[in-house]
Parts: C-alpha cells; sequence; structure tokens
C-alpha cells in the first residue's frame, strides 16, 4: 500500500518509528510535511500538492500525527485527503474534537463517563463563584488547548485560583477550573488504543515537587496493570471522540478512575520503551485491515 505520514518532523521517534514499520511490512511510505502541502479544491478535480508542485495522489492511507500549533492547517489537510476518499488513520473531525478539552470533556460527559468535576465561563466576573463551583481549592487551572503538561496550572488556595483564573483571562485565554485529584499522588495513567482495544498501558508518576505526570515534565514511566473498568474507559473515551489511534489520560481517584483527556497524536517512544510491545507495527496492521473497504 502507498501510506503517507503526515507530519511535521521526521526525524521524531514516532514518525521515524512508523515509516520503519511501515517499509517493513512492504509499504511504499511516504512522509509528508503537512505545513508544505497546499489544496486545490475545485468541483471536478480537486488536488492536493506538495512542495515544488507534485501532486500527492494514489494514497490508500494517511497516518495523521498533527501537532497542536499545526491544529488548524493540518486538520484541514487531513480533510481534504478524506473528502478525495483516503483513508486516514484519525479523522479531522475526531482530532479537533480531542484538541479542545472542553469539547472533549463535553462529549464525555454525555456519554456518562466520569471525569473531574470541571468548571467553564468565559467573564471574570463570576471567578469565585466558580472555584465554589468547583468544590474550591486546591484546583487545577488547564489551558483548553494545552498539551505535555505546559498550561496545567495547581491553585493551592482559593485566592491562588481566582488571581490565576483572572490573569489567563486577562490574556483572552480560554480555560477550565477542575477539582484536584490529589490521591492519585502526580501518577496516571496512559493508556494507549489502536482500534478500540487498549494495546498498551503505562503509569506515569511526576517528578518529586511536581503533580504533571507529563514525560515532558520529567515524569517517569512505568509498565502498568489496568483493571477491566479502566480499559473499558479508555475504550468508551476514544470511541466518544471517534479516534482509532488515541492515548487516553487517566487518573486513580478514590471514587475510581477518571478521565482527564484523550490525545489523538500520542507519542510512541515512552510507551514502546516501557511496555516493549511494538505500537507501530500494530498501528500498521490497523490499516491493512481496514484500509481497503472503507
Ligand atoms: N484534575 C487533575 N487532578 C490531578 N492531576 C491532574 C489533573 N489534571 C491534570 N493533572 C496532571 O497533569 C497532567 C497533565 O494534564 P492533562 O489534562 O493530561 O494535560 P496535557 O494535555 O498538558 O497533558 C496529567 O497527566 C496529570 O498528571
Ligand atoms: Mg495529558
Amino acid at each position: 500500500m502507498k501510506i503517507a505520514v503526515l507530519a511535521h518532523n521526521p526525524d521524531l521517534y514516532s514518525n521515524r518509528r512508523l515509516m520503519q514499520a511501515g517499509r517493513i511490512r512492504g509499504h511504499d511510505m511516504r512522509f509528508i510535511n503537512v505545513s508544505q502541502c497546499y489544496i486545490n479544491i475545485t468541483a471536478d478535480n480537486p488536488k492536493i500538492c506538495y512542495r515544488g508542485g507534485e501532486v500527492l495522489s494514489d494514497f490508500q492511507a494517511v497516518i495523521p500525527r498533527i501537532r497542536p500549533v499545526d491544529t488548524f492547517y493540518g486538520t484541514a489537510v487531513v480533510r481534504q485527503f478524506e473528502m478525495q476518499g483516503v483513508y486516514c488513520l484519525n479523522d479531522s473531525i475526531s482530532i479537533l474534537r480531542s484538541r479542545d478539552k472542553l469539547r472533549t470533556l463535553q462529549i464525555l460527559s454525555r456519554k456518562g463517563i466520569n471525569m473531574p468535576i470541571t468548571g467553564f465561563a468565559d467573564l471574570p466576573l463570576d471567578t469565585t463563584a466558580l472555584v465554589r463551583m468547583v468544590g474550591g481549592a486546591p484546583l487545577i487551572v488547564k489551558l483548553l488547548e494545552g498539551a505535555q503538561g505546559v498550561g496545567v496550572v495547581l491553585a493551592e488556595t482559593n485566592q491562588a485560583a481566582e488571581s490565576v483564573i483572572n490573569a489567563f483571562k486577562s490574556l483572552r485565554a480560554h480555560i477550565l477550573v477542575q477539582e484536584f485529584i490529589k490521591e492519585a499522588e502526580g501518577k496516571d495513567l496512559r493508556c494507549f488504543l489502536v482500534g478500540h482495544k487498549v494495546v498498551a498501558a503505562m503509569e506515569r508518576k511526576a517528578a518529586p515537587g511536581e503533580f504533571r505526570a507529563n514525560l515532558h515534565q520529567g515524569g517517569t514511566a512505568t509498565l502498568a496493570k489496568t483493571t477491566k473498568e479502566e480499559r473499558h474507559m479508555a475504550v468508551q473515551a476514544a470511541r466518544a471522540i471517534g479516534l482509532r489511534v488515541a492515548g487516553v489520560d487517566i487518573v486513580r481517584s478514590k471514587n475510581g478512575p477518571k478521565v482527564l483527556e484523550v490525545n489523538s497524536s500520542p507519542g510512541l517512544e515512552g510507551i514502546e520503551e516501557t511496555t516493549g510491545k511494538n505500537i507501530a507495527n500494530l498501528m500498521i496492521e490497523h490499516i491493512e485491515k481496514h484500509a481497503i473497504n472503507h
């Protein structure tokens, strides 16, 4: 099959692994830099062009690995491949849903999937009431479009919470306010899903003095044993968002597991190293099974 990895940096571990896994399985793999694509939208002959004018045609599948900063343009390119009938491992609408934490939680809540108590408001007028609504400090203030732990703040007192919320608001940033799951003790569960199945899971632990478990924030990972309930929850969450490949972040609270977010381009490095699983290969196999008759 002719398969494109649609991403930004060909040297990134995840992208290298996907290219390699596809080649090992005999596919014609092509790395496409998303920002160097341009699109000609016409009724009879729409085209996706690349760099010097090459027309990108005959692809049977696309693996989108869109960075948060490229979300708008990247999902437009993915959408164009979809319009032309190409199988995209994650589709553009699902990627967009996952990029907005509020939108994700609204969808999960509709499906009855547990999450920390979360509040959202646009105006700073009601900050005090908003803080009270989610149960008061300590609480988490989160940028809706943050990633890798950047934009997640812990406010330990109501006063600190109000100051942080008002500061973000004055910058016109969109945020959500969330109950802090203290008993998680800086740990979370990253479930990696391919095709509505948890294929690997790791427990991440924050660095000393830190509450964010992200590996980019110095967190460390170990192989995780997940419960049936946790696996079911991760599958439900990815399905609700519509992702075939997803990284679902779950915190273990005293009232059971709770979903924090659903990632549409989860990194492969940490999870492959920690679990020893060949995730890139599983992603390629999924394409082989589903791209032809989609
Ligand atoms: N409500 C919360 N309670 C406890 N820890 C949290 C909470 N929200 C986030 N965290 C911690 O911060 C990390 C980053 O939060 P997350 O919502 O996954 O955003 P990001 O997109 O930046 O990864 C999580 O992996 C978790 O360790
Ligand atoms: Mg996360």
